[in-house]
């Protein structure tokens, strides 16, 4: 009998054979790759004992952060508010949304709400908020659109790569201290001329940012790097302590 079958077909159980290992192989990287910690961290959203909209208190209602996370330019780490905060308005407003149950339940014994913590860095990294709230980063460079959540979520991966990548280039970040607490600052909201009076140029300037229409976030954040002599640590001391 002659050949029934082409030539070529020879190769053809090997080649299913090392395409398998290569399928295996990349399935086993991506998953290891996006699986592990650093990203599935992303998108993490608990479901807490009250449902707290975001958006409506700080988008809608107009409220700053500080109102509730009072300790975030003064301490280490931001606190999250407690029930007599929620009550200076809900004692009024809502008082008989079954939602805000666990508030008055919370208010009535005294035993603190339950909130699932959310952002969490490991105990052998050394993080501090003052530090990064003071000196002209905003939360949304770290928590994302935050006052636009109906529920917060982990926006950013918060590892390591991630803390360097601003500590590395923070003129990508930075932005002009009274616009900390308002993530929906954009750079074409500044306005050239009294940026320049107020924070002067970049010693490498090449052209006068006032005559200009809009300044870039890159123009905006090497200007306050060097007023503020923005140094952020990129040592392992730095972080690990
Ligand atoms: C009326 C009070 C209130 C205001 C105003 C408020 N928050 Fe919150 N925030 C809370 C409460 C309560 C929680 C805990 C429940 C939750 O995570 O939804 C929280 C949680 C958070 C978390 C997650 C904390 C964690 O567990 O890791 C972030 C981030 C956050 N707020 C950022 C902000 C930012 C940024 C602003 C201003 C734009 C703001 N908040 C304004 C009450 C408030
Ligand atoms: C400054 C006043 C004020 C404070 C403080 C405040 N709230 Fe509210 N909250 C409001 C108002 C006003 C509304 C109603 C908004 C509307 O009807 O659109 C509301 C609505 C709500 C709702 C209902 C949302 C819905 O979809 O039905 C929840 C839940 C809530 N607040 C939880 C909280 C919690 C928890 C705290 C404390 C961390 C808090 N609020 C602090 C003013 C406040
Ligand atoms: C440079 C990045 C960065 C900035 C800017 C930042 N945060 Fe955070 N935030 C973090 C990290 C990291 C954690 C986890 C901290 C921990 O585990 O102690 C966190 C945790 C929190 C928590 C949970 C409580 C706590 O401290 O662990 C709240 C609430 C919060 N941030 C609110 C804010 C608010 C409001 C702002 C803006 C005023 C802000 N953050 C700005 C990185 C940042
Ligand atoms: C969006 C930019 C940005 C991100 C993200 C960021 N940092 Fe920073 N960090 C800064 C800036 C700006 C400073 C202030 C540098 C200065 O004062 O010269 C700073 C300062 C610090 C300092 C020194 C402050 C002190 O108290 O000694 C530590 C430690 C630090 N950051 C840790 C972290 C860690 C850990 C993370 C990640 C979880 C992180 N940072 C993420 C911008 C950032
Ligand atoms: C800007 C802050 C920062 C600096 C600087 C830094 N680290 Fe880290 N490091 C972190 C954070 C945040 C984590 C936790 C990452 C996580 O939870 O995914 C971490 C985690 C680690 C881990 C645990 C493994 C891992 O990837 O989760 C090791 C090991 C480590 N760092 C070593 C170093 C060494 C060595 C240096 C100096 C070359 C260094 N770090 C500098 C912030 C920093």
């Amino acid at each position: 009998m002659a050949n029934f079958f082409p030539r070529w077909t020879n190769w053809l159980p090997i080649k299913l054979v090392v395409c398998g290992i290569l399928l295996v192989c990349g399935l086993t990287g991506a998953t290891w790759y996006y699986v592990t910690p650093k990203y599935t961290k992303v998108r993490y959203q608990p479901i807490q004992p009250v449902p707290f909209p975001h958006d409506i208190h700080v988008t809608q209602l107009g409220m700053d952060c500080r109102y509730c996370h009072s300790f975030v330019e003064m301490a280490a780490q931001s606190n999250v508010p407690n029930t007599q905060i929620c009550m200076n308005c809900h004692t009024q407003v809502q008082k008989d949304n079954p939602k805000l149950e666990p508030v008055r339940e919370s208010w009535k014994s005294g035993n603190p709400i339950d909130w699932v913590w959310i952002h969490r860095t490991v105990d052998y990294v050394y993080y501090n908020h003052a530090a990064h709230v003071n000196r002209g980063i905003s939360c949304f460079s770290c928590h994302g659109p935050v006052n636009h959540m109906s529920a917060v979520y982990q926006a950013k991966p918060h590892s390591m790569a991630w803390c360097l990548e601003c500590h590395r280039h923070p003129e990508n970040f930075l932005r002009p201290e009274d616009q900390v607490f308002n993530l929906d600052w954009k750079p074409e909201d500044v306005k050239p001329v009294e940026f320049v009076e107020k924070y002067g140029h970049p010693s490498d300037a090449r052209e006068d940012f006032a005559k200009k229409k809009k300044l870039t976030q890159t123009e905006i954040g090497q200007t306050l790097k060097e007023r503020w002599n923005i140094n952020p640590p990129t040592n392992c001391q730095g972080c690990h302590r």
